[in-house]
C-alpha cells in the first residue's frame, strides 16, 4: 500500500539512502551535506514528507514558504532511483502540491531542478523561469520553474 506521512528523525538514514541512489545522475555528492542539514530541521521548520510503500520508505520531499510570503518552494523531492517510473513521483508531487495550495496567501509554487527532471515538473504545469548550465555541478544544469496557483 502507498501512503505518506510526516518525516521523523528516525527516517534520516532512509532518506539519505534515497539521495545516494540518485547520485550522480540527479544529484551531485557535494549536495549531500546540504540535504542532511535540511533533514535535521525538517518537520520542525518546514513540512517534510516520506512516501511509504508496504511500510518501506521509497520517497521523500517537502515544501517551505519563501520570504515573499506568496511563493511556496518544493524542496528536496526524490524517489528511490530503482523505483522511478512507477507513479511514486506523481504521488509525492500531488501530496506536496495539495499542501502548497492550502498555505494561506500562496499564489505560486516554485522549485529548482535539473534538466533530467524538468520534464516531469512540466507535466504538472510548471514553466521554466531560468536555466543555468552546470548550475549544480558540471553536467547538472539548474532549471528554476514556477507554477501559478491562480
Ligand atoms: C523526478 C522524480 C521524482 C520522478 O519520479 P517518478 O516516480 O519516476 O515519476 P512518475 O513515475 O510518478 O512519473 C509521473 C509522470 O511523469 C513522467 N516522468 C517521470 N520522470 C520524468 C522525467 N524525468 N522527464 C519527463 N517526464 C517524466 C512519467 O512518464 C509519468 O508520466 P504519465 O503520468 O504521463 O505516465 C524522480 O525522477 C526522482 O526522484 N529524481 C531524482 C531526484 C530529483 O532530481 N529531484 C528533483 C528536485 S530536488
Amino acid at each position: 500500500m502507498l501512503s505518506h506521512r510526516p518525516y521523523l528523525p528516525a527516517d534520516r538514514a532512509a532518506c539519505l539512502a534515497l539521495f545516494d541512489s540518485n547520485v550522480p545522475r540527479f544529484f551531485d555528492v557535494a549536495e549531500r551535506p546540504g540535504f542532511a542539514q535540511y533533514l535535521d530541521h525538517a518537520g520542525m521548520r518546514w513540512p517534510y514528507l516520506v512516501v511509504e510503500h508496504d511500510e518501506r520508505i521509497v520517497g521523500c520531499g517537502g515544501h517551505a514558504v519563501e520570504p515573499d510570503g506568496v511563493s511556496v518552494a518544493l524542496c528536496w523531492g526524490m524517489i528511490d532511483n530503482a523505483l522511478h517510473g512507477q507513479g511514486l513521483g506523481r504521488f509525492l508531487t500531488e501530496a506536496r502540491l495539495a499542501a502548497a495550495r492550502v498555505v494561506p496567501g500562496a499564489t505560486r509554487v516554485v522549485l529548482n531542478t535539473s534538466q533530467h527532471t524538468q520534464g516531469f515538473y512540466a507535466g504538472f504545469g510548471f514553466v521554466p523561469e531560468a536555466v543555468t548550465p552546470d548550475g549544480y555541478a558540471p553536467g547538472i544544469d539548474r532549471w528554476d520553474m514556477v507554477l501559478s496557483l491562480d
